[in-house]
């Protein structure tokens, strides 16, 4: 069987973004269980805020195009987001907003987000890790586009101080959990391909 192919998204381009460092953590972890990953960042994907005119208007842009046949291009989807005002960052929605919308002749519906595994988490320098935005995140991947989420998810609080010199989580049973989640991700990515 070849290696599941696990797109590592982060929800954050801001230079010592916490959620970029949980993304390369997680690459990381997931190339130790031979997953064969991809990291990428949205800011190589500028979109203009989505606008139902500007899309009939100028068609389908190439990023958003470009992003989801990245997306297809994989078998699993490992998203990290920060949490801003309760949500999800505008990027990211944004970015799977514009995913939704772009289509290829044949594609069913939200192709990006059907037969593949998603999991997401998230960091904050709040006390909640950023679970408000995993709350969100969720309702627009399963609700809004139809994605499978695996149920397992990680919120590290405090994360100006959660992570070590080598940028990996300082706490164990956090550690442990992070890592639970991301051999779920790839358990449930086998079953699928
Ligand atoms: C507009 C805005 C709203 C925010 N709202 C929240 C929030 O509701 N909860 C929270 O824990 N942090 C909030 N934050 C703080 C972010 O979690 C913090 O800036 C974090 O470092 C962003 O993630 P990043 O480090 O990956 O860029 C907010 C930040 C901004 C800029």
């Amino acid at each position: 069987m070849p290696m599941p192919k696990i797109l590592v998204i982060p929800g954050s381009t801001r230079t010592g973004s916490h959620n970029v460092k949980l993304a390369a953590l997680a690459t990381k972890e997931l190339t130790l269980i031979d997953a064969d990953v991809t990291r990428i960042s949205l800011a190589d994907y500028p979109l203009p805020i989505y606008e139902a005119d500007l899309d009939a208007r100028m068609g389908q842009p190439a990023n958003a195009l470009g992003l989801k046949q990245m997306i297809m291009a994989h078998h699993g989807v490992f998203i990290t987001s920060p949490e801003y005002s309760a949500s999800v960052t505008p990027l990211l929605k944004n970015a799977i907003d514009w995913v939704s919308r772009v289509r290829e002749r044949g594609d069913p519906t939200y192709a990006a987000f059907k037969g593949r595994v998603f999991a997401i988490a998230s960091a904050s320098p709040g006390r909640a890790g950023g679970l408000r935005s995993l709350m969100a995140l969720r309702q627009i991947l399963e609700l809004g586009c139809g994605a499978f989420v695996i149920p397992e998810q990680v919120a590290i609080p405090n994360a100006d101080q959660a992570f070590d010199d080598m940028d990996n989580i300082i706490d164990t049973g956090t550690a442990n959990l992070f890592r639970a989640e991301l051999q779920r991700l790839l358990d449930m990515t086998r079953l699928m391909m």
